[in-house]
């Protein structure tokens, strides 16, 4: 596991844009693991800055993000297929119908994990898959439990979670109440690995994922098995780590 130490969260999205070029120029027709968030919504500005410096080119380029609200259709703009549109996939030239999200719109969640999983697939499986850290360590909607849950799969949104967002929608029933996430074998099936964290609110869990024991009541800490991980991370979320 490489730590890359940034500044600032300015510049942890730089450093986190030029890992991302780099993947696209050295393989342009590259499948990208993408994530929402509010972490790499700097990591996309840049690369979207770049783009229309004539300097990327997101043409070949497949991506597949890591999770989707189950019940949440495109247009909906509390969707992730709405975020990643609005900070990526509609400022940059990457072709439409090579990006992909679990279907929130499909009611059957076996139906919806199985399709997800046909499609990372048939993509060929991720060259480079892009991470952020949740409070509780888990990465994609894979929350503390018991077991490393291996492909894609429906999760229960804690009360906590569906109570945090209701602030997002007109009514608490207009909440999600399921997710579907992409599952922890796929996450490490990746070839590669870059886990984006910043703010000293971070501090705590990034020493306990990175540094601490392997399990799955910190679900991040399985990256610590994974051969080729970079993690960029700010000043402040690394105040805790030597
Ligand atoms: C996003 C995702 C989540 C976030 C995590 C950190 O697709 O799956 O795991 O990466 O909750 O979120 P932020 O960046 O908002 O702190």
């Amino acid at each position: 596991m490489r730590i890359v130490r940034a500044k600032d969260y300015n510049d942890m999205s730089r450093k986190a844009a030029n890992i991302l070029s780099a993947q696209v120029i050295m393989k342009p027709n590259c499948v990208l693991g993408l994530a929402t968030g509010s972490t790499p919504i700097g990591t996309y500005a840049q690369l979207v800055e770049w783009y229309n410096k004539g300097d990327l080119d997101f043409s070949n380029v497949t991506t597949v993000n890591l999770d989707e609200y189950k019940g949440l259709n495109r247009e909906n703009d509390q969707s992730y297929y709405y975020f990643m549109n609005e900070h990526l996939f509609s400022k940059v030239n990457v072709n439409h119908e090579r990006t992909f999200l679990p279907d929130g719109t499909e009611k059957d969640s076996e139906k919806a994990c199985a399709d997800y999983n046909q499609i990372i697939e048939d993509v060929g499986g991720v060259d480079l898959q892009l991470l952020g850290l949740g409070h509780n360590g888990h990465i994609g909607f894979n929350e503390p439990g018991d077991v490393f849950k291996a492909k894609t799969h429906c999760v229960d949104l804690t009360e906590t979670t569906i109570k945090a967002n209701q602030r997002f929608f007109a009514s608490i029933d207009d909440v999600p109440r399921q997710a579907y996430t992409m599952g922890i074998q796929t996450i490490m099936q990746a070839r590669k690995i870059l886990v984006v964290v910043s703010g000293e609110d971070k501090a705590g869990i990034v020493k306990e994922a990175f540094f601490g024991p392997i399990t799955p009541k910190v679900q991040a800490s399985v990256l610590q098995l994974h051969p080729d991980v970079t993690v960029v991370a700010d000043e402040a979320a690394l105040s805790l780590v030597k």
